[in-house]
């Protein structure tokens, strides 16, 4: 049993714990509810001790007084805790849904300059035409795996600070080729690109079309905003070789490779694997980042995955020309 003194030594605690941070309120509440029992406790405690007539009403005025003056710090500490949970979370909803005003606000922001960022290109940029009119030469799989590259190529495209004008020609609606674009790519239909069931040879002056091809003999060396540069939309797993550099030829169209030669080694691997035929993504993240940047070093080292064989040549500066 707890003698008064030590009864009023936990007293004195408890106006410490009183005072100390909210995250004590469930301590301090048990604690509370201790302190109360305890006042019960001297009153038995000290009754028994030193009962008379006189002091028994005082006593008991004396803890009743006590009881109450405690009850009232209760209640007051618990109305204040309210109101300050109230304020936290008046402030969290305030600030969240700040973030989303300016989140939305960030976001059609962001989607008005890349629309008009796209749309300057359609009117003065440089022209990438994929060139769907191949899709004969493919297996099911590679048409998806086509649907995907052109998905990344958009993405690529809509990113960047200077993007290219992009058209899909031989694009037949009543197509697998089509269905997979639909299902693998959110929102197809509002693509900003020009969608066309004709051969790209009907529709751009032959003169201005330069057809990238990895057998071409020449390397690309600058992007003229003027011409309209074709990328074979191939995905090559059974090879089928200079497919697109015959079509170029049989049309006396202007051909060019990605300058891998002039600017990357062949780098010793185990399986002595050497592939300068890349995705159409990727040609296009090194045409873009090229365009963007005027360095075919950074460009390659962007676009050539390690997969490839190639490294940078030492000596190929980063720098921009
Ligand atoms: C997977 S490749 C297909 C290669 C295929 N054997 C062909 O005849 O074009 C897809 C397309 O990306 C472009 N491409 C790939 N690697 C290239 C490179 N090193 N230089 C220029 N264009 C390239 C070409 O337009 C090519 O048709």
């Amino acid at each position: 049993m707890m003698t008064s003194a030590e009864n009023s030594k936990d007293a004195g605690n408890l106006t410490k714990l009183y005072r100390s941070d909210e995250k004590n309120y469930v301590e301090e509440e048990e604690l509370s509810l201790d302190f109360l029992s305890l006042l019960e406790t001297e009153l038995d405690i000290d009754s028994s001790r030193c009962y008379s007539q006189e002091n028994e009403t005082f006593f008991s005025k004396n803890v009743l007084r006590k009881q109450r003056h405690w009850e009232k710090i209760l209640a007051a500490k618990k109305c204040k805790r309210k109101q300050e949970k109230e304020k936290r979370k008046a402030k969290a909803s305030e600030n969240n849904s700040q973030g989303t005003i300016k989140e939305r606000h960030s976001k059609r922001f962001l989607k008005e300059l890349t629309m008009e960022r796209l749309l300057t290109a359609k009117y003065s940029g440089p022209k990438l035409c994929i060139d769907l009119s191949m899709t004969e030469h493919m297996t099911k799989k590679e048409i998806s795996r086509l649907a995907a590259q052109i998905r990344r190529l958009y993405g690529s495209n809509r990113k960047t600070a200077k993007p290219f004008w992009v058209y899909l020609t031989g694009f037949l609606e009543n197509s697998l080729l089509y269905d997979e674009c639909v299902r693998m790519n959110d929102g197809f239909n509002n693509y900003l690109v020009d969608t066309t069931e004709s051969n790209f040879l009907d529709i751009f002056p032959l003169e201005q079309v330069v057809y990238l091809t990895p057998d071409s003999n020449s390397a690309l060396e600058d992007i003229d905003p003027q011409k309209v540069y074709v990328l074979g939309g191939l995905v090559d797993e059974s090879i089928q070789k200079k497919l697109t550099y015959r079509k170029a030829k049989e049309h006396g169209l202007q051909t060019a490779r990605l300058p891998i030669q002039e600017y990357m080694d062949k780098k010793v691997n185990s399986k002595n694997f050497h592939s300068e035929i890349l995705a159409i993504n990727q040609v296009f993240d090194v045409l873009s980042t090229y365009y963007r940047t005027k360095s075919w070093p950074e460009a390659l080292q962007t676009g050539v995955s390690s997969g490839k064989g190639y490294v940078l040549r030492d000596n190929a500066t980063m720098e921009t020309y």
